[in-house]
């Protein structure tokens, strides 16, 4: 049994990662600053459980962080805290730089002082930027990012990077793709589609559709980060994905198209085009060969499957929008700019 610390573990990835830690037989402290993104449903299942506690904390506050890992001595902290909405980070970059940059630097000092506890850091593929058609990027591929929140990601790593190679810490940076799955704010385009369909409004996709993006099943994800704490090495960089790209325009057939056969799609929701996100990246596309041949990790869910579960999650529990403030999906946020 290890012992991890998960920040944000209130949000998506975090609660889902939680969740199945626990499950594994782990115990985890999740350390979360409780914001727009945060649902206390998404940890309503394992929140008595006696390998769980929880902290509402924001990572950048340094002494107090630094107790509860003194006091709790993680053998690892997977870190998830971060302002992770693109269309925000347009409208307004402060809360990114405190958190996905300030946050990360409180964090790296901690560990100074703290050498046996491992970080693994969770980051995105959108540091890598557009990717052309026909091309993946590998961990050395340059950082390119496009939009302010990947810039304040790919800021995180570099500092990351510079802590392994000038005071050999020990961590791990792992880019992920687009995940998917239960628990997301419908925010996101995967939750914003399928909450549209159950209200019977329209469909809003940015552009034409054309962008494409990889996607990957959070379960998937979180099996490929308990892999990287048990098998991964140490100053290295993994990239985690399934080469399942698909435009959005495609996604979003698939999403309907789904949705009828399980009887949720009324005829009234049509797709709309609206205006597109400034600098919209085109494509984003991994190369995993790394993690697929050294730590063995494939993914498992193919994404009809995951869409399938998804949507039924969706109807299932209807309990999470409770939580949700925002529930008018109609045009892009981050409009001001
Ligand atoms: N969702 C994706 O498709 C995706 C893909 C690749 C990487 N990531 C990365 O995974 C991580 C989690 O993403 P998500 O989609 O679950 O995000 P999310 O927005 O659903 O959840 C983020 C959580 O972090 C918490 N948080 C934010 N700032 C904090 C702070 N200063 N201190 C403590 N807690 C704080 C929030 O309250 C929230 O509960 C992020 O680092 C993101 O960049 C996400």
């Amino acid at each position: 049994m290890a012992k991890f610390l998960v920040t944000g573990g209130l949000g998506f990835i975090g609660s889902n990662l939680v969740e199945y830690l626990i499950n594994s037989g782990h115990k985890v402290i999740n350390v979360d600053k409780i914001s727009y993104s945060s649902n206390f449903y998404n940890i309503k299942d394992i929140k008595k459980n006696k390998n769980y506690k929880f902290f509402k904390l924001d990572i950048i506050e340094k002494k107090k962080l630094s107790k509860i890992i003194k006091r709790y001595k993680p053998n690892c902290i997977f870190n998830l805290a971060a302002e992770t909405h693109v269309d925000r980070s347009i409208d307004s970059s402060n809360n990114f730089l405190k958190t996905n940059i300030i946050g990360i630097h409180s964090l790296l000092e901690i560990l100074l002082e703290n050498r046996n506890v491992k970080l693994i850091h969770v980051s995105t593929d959108e540091v890598y930027g557009s990717i052309k058609k026909n091309s993946r990027a590998d961990e050395k591929t340059a950082y390119k990012p496009k939009n302010p929140y990947a810039a304040t990601k790919a800021a995180a790593d570099h500092l990351i990077q510079s802590y392994i190679n000038t005071y050999d810490l020990n961590a791990i940076i792992t880019n992920c793709c687009n995940n998917y799955g239960p628990r997301q704010n419908p925010e996101k385009l995967i939750p914003k589609i399928i909450f549209n369909i159950f209200n019977k409004k329209n469909l809003p996709l940015y552009g034409r559709g054309q962008n494409t993006r990889e996607w990957i099943y959070v379960q998937d994800h979180c099996e490929a980060l308990l892999k990287i704490y048990l098998k991964g090495r140490n100053g290295q960089t993994y990239n985690i994905g399934t080469k399942h790209n698909f435009r959005n325009i495609d996604l979003i057939k698939k999403i309907i198209s789904i949705a009828k056969k399980n009887n949720y799609y009324s005829d009234k929701s049509k797709i709309i085009y609206i205006k597109d996100r400034p600098g919209h990246d085109l494509r984003y596309a991994l190369n995993s060969s790394k993690i697929n041949n050294k730590l063995k990790w494939k993914p498992k869910v193919k994404i009809n499957e995951g869409l399938s579960n998804t949507l039924d999650w969706y109807k299932n529990n209807k309990d999470f929008y409770k939580f949700i403030r925002n529930k008018n999906f109609k045009e892009r946020l981050g409009k001001k700019r």
